[in-house]
């Protein structure tokens, strides 16, 4: 039963999106576990850049069946948009080989309202939050009040329900954060269309993973943010909401404890975040500026979803060690190594220290983590230009060293370097 994992080790933005592209071309099935359209994916084809924040990756490989997990959010109006963007660029995004499951929850115009006054309310505390209603879509679902997309199904009951919980979220706007309440009607309206354009994809996708994996054909489950932002590992609170670690996968597919091949945590060769809440490593001025980039790219620092300049800095050793042992990670993927071209020194953070304290693990909560100070290892840099490198012997020998050390700090070996956003710029790490 090759189930193969694809996770984040970071907050996030890790370039998963382009090693799922990677791997989908061996895999039968590419299934989405977690989040919603929150996620941003890029996958770069020759000319073509994709920007996916629902839709598996792994569709773009022409042989693959996207199973959309019961661990999802779906807001049906950017499903509906990016099926329509997939299939003008010839990718085939209809029902035989697009999947829904029908115990993902729906994410309404009210959860999106809610998301934005939550936020406001919560003043100089934000999260910063994505404003796709993320939140208030997974408490209503694990407050046992949510819309499932099997509520779709029945379309006279489901113009009902969807009136019913525009109304409660109302309720809550207008008294709780005075905020403007929606047109139930008009919502209920707008969803019992979309309900139609939806139905002839969901369906019990645990029973169809399931059967791929009875069949021996390979399913690659491809996680969305990363395991900082994960609900209960992650920062808390500043995270998402679902369970973005690699047992998120087993609970997000509905697929029991089958053998899981390979747990591949994809890590960016540097630091980054979105949104509010600690980063030891952060780094300002001209070395954020060079790391991030000026936007003008795809690739450079920005956010997929949002368009927010990502905050960033020096790889964090410690978070990452954390994220190899919470999500049992067998191999990594770095990406982004190219970014470093240039710099004439890398720091590597090993450990965290307050006055003559050293630690070495993650210490407990957020607000602990802000008195620390980074320790760092200092390793070269490389001058050269390394986009066009395709074999580990043609890399200099700093960036080979960069690459051993993170193995060797982590115990997890890293398998391949990204070099650029194309298919091809990758180079695999020999055992
Ligand atoms: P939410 O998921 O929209 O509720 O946002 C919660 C936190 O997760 C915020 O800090 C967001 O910036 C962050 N976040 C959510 N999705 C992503 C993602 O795909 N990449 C990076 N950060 C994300």
């Amino acid at each position: 039963m090759p189930l193969e994992i694809v996770i984040g080790t970071q907050w996030g933005d890790e370039g998963k999106g382009r090693i799922v592209d990677l791997l989908a071309a061996k895999a039968d099935v590419v299934a989405r576990f977690n989040g919603g359209d929150n996620a941003g994916h890029t996958v770069t084809v020759g000319s073509r850049t994709f920007k996916l924040h629902l839709i598996p990756s792994g569709i773009i490989h022409p042989h693959t069946i996207g199973v959309m997990g019961n661990g999802m959010v779906i807001n049906p109006v950017t499903f509906v948009n990016e099926v329509e963007m997939l299939q003008a660029a010839g990718v085939a995004a209809n029902p035989e080989r697009l999947r829904i499951s029908h115990a993902a929850h729906l994410i309404t115009p009210a959860h999106r309202a809610l998301d934005a006054a939550q936020e406001a309310a919560r003043g100089q505390a934000q999260i910063g939050t994505t404003g796709r209603g993320i939140g208030p879509a997974y408490t209503g679902k694990t407050s046992r009040n949510g819309l499932r997309m099997e509520d779709m199904l029945d379309a006279s009951s489901f113009y009902k329900k969807m009136k019913q919980h525009v109304e409660e979220i109302n309720t809550m706007l207008v008294k709780l954060y005075r905020a403007d309440p929606l047109d139930e009607n008009a919502v209920a309206r707008e969803y019992a269309k979309l309900a139609l354009q939806l139905a002839p994809y969901i369906t019990d996708t645990g029973e169809l993973v399931y059967r791929a994996l009875q069949q021996g054909k390979r399913v690659l489950a491809e996680g969305a943010q990363g395991t900082l932002l994960d609900l209960d590992h992650g920062t808390y609170p500043y995270v998402t909401s679902s369970y973005a670690t690699a047992a998120g996968a087993l609970v997000g597919l509905g697929v029991g404890i089958v053998p899981v091949e390979r747990v591949i945590g994809v890590t960016k060769s540097f630091q980054t975040r979105v949104g509010a809440g600690p980063f030891p490593t952060e780094v300002f001025g001209k070395t954020a500026e060079r790391l991030r980039g000026s936007g003008k790219n795809p690739w450079d620092e920005f956010g997929t979803t949002t368009g927010r300049p990502r905050r960033v800095g020096w790889l964090d050793g410690v978070l990452l060690r954390y994220a190899l042992r919470v999500n049992g990670v067998t191999e990594l993927m770095v990406t982004k190594m190219d970014i470093l071209s240039g710099l004439t020194n890398l720091r590597l953070c090993t450990a965290y220290q307050q006055g003559s304290q050293v630690v070495h693990e993650l210490p407990l909560g957020p607000a602990n983590l802000t008195p620390y100070e980074p320790v760092y290892e200092e390793l070269a840099g490389w001058e050269e230009e390394i986009t066009s490198v395709r074999r580990w012997q043609e890399l200099p020998e700093a960036a080979r060293v960069y690459a051993q050390r993170l193995s060797e700090f982590c115990g997890v070996p890293v398998r391949r370097l990204s070099v650029g956003p194309e298919r091809e710029q990758v180079v695999d790490v020999p055992l």
